[in-house]
């Protein structure tokens, strides 16, 4: 049997807004306070994308800052994966992506997996390396919630960031270690009424008596915060312990999890499902709020430059939201 080619995770960056909104802040214009956002969330600050920049712009600067990394020059990408449910332009803002870079040689396209789509990515990435297609693949997740969202709803305005994450994935010689030991995604459609972004009515126009024309027009977020939260705190130590399995590794050979930043109640209860201690639980909550799809590759960019997280660690990452979908994958960095 041809052996399939391993995957290497070679660069991490990441970009944010200089926009930045306190609790403080919000509570100037809202009926909430830092005491309640802050030991709700675990979130004291979050960046918000001005109006004159794009989500685009932000994936291009984290892009950038991966490929520096790995010391790969733009025209050496095969394929840019942008993760967003927040494109600039809802046919696909990963060809300006890819323009922005001066990623020539590249195809890119938009991947929608709400607050999973880092790691839906990251898993899509490997396979195109794996089968040979592709030499290097770059994964980009950029969100901007805050454009979202209702500010006049205090339930759901004060846990969204904006900001982008991006990796580099590189093909490595079959006898090298894999750096994606092991996955596990899912998806429950019966559950997408607990998180949308949807189309909300129809501006209907009619040229002639006979003929409508419905314009879609769309609704601010919704979420069931209370619900999400409750099946997410026992679906994702599930899947996390499914992906260790595939990766036939145990928790004690991991050293950090990285989780899809929405919460630090859920960190916890989810450290305290799987029985790992606070330390190994990644957390940047508190200056960046919820970013969606960016917050595995922001947490991940951030504790490298601290260098807490180096070469050669192994880490679980898992992502939720929308769909709902969730997922992890064992990752060991290059
Ligand atoms: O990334 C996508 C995935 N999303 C998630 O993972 C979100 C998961 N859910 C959560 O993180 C939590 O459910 C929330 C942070 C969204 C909410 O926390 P909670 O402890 O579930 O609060 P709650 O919604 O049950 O609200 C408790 C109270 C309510 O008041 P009453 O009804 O008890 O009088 C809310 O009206 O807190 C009130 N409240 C607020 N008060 C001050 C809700 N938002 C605020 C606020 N400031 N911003």
């Amino acid at each position: 049997m041809t052996q399939l080619t391993k995957v290497k995770l070679t660069g991490v960056g990441a970009a944010l807004p200089t926009q930045v909104l306190s609790n403080e802040d919000l509570a100037k214009f809202l009926d909430t306070s830092d005491a309640w956002i802050y030991s709700r969330t675990g979130i004291r600050q979050r960046h918000i994308l001005e109006a004159n920049q794009r989500v685009t712009d932000l994936a291009v600067k984290a892009g950038k800052a991966a490929l520096a990394q790995a010391d790969v020059a733009p025209e050496q990408v095969d394929l840019i994966l942008l993760a967003t449910s927040t494109p600039d332009d809802l046919f696909g803002s990963a060809p300006e992506v890819q323009a922005g870079l001066g990623a020539h040689r590249a195809v890119a396209f938009d991947l929608s997996a709400a607050c999973s789509g880092f790691v839906f990515a990251l898993v899509t990435a490997a396979q195109y390396l794996r089968t040979g297609t592709y030499r290097r693949v770059l994964v980009i997740a950029a969100d901007a919630l805050s454009r979202t969202v209702d500010w006049s709803d205090r339930s759901i305005c004060v846990l969204f960031g904006d900001g982008a994450g991006a990796v580099l994935l590189e093909a490595e010689d079959t006898d090298k270690e894999d750096g994606l030991l092991g996955f596990e995604l899912r998806t429950d459609g019966t559950r997408a009424s607990l998180l949308r972004l949807e189309v909300d009515s129809f501006q209907v126009i009619s040229p002639t008596e006979d003929m409508t024309f419905p314009r879609q027009v769309y609704r601010t977020m919704t979420m069931n915060g209370r619900e999400v939260y409750r099946f997410v705190a026992s679906a994702v130590p599930e899947v996390i312990e499914k992906a260790l399995f595939r990766s036939g590794l145990s928790l004690d050979q991991v050293d950090y999890v990285i989780l899809h930043q929405a919460n630090q109640r859920i960190i916890e209860a989810v450290a305290q499902r799987l029985n790992i201690s606070p330390e190994r639980m990644v957390s940047h909550i508190a200056t960046c709020g919820n970013t969606s799809a960016a917050s595995i590759p922001i947490a991940l960019a951030a504790e490298m430059e601290m260098g807490r997280i180096q070469s050669g660690a192994t880490l679980v990452m898992a992502g939720f939201g929308a769909g709902l979908s969730w997922g992890a994958a064992v990752v060991r960095l290059g």
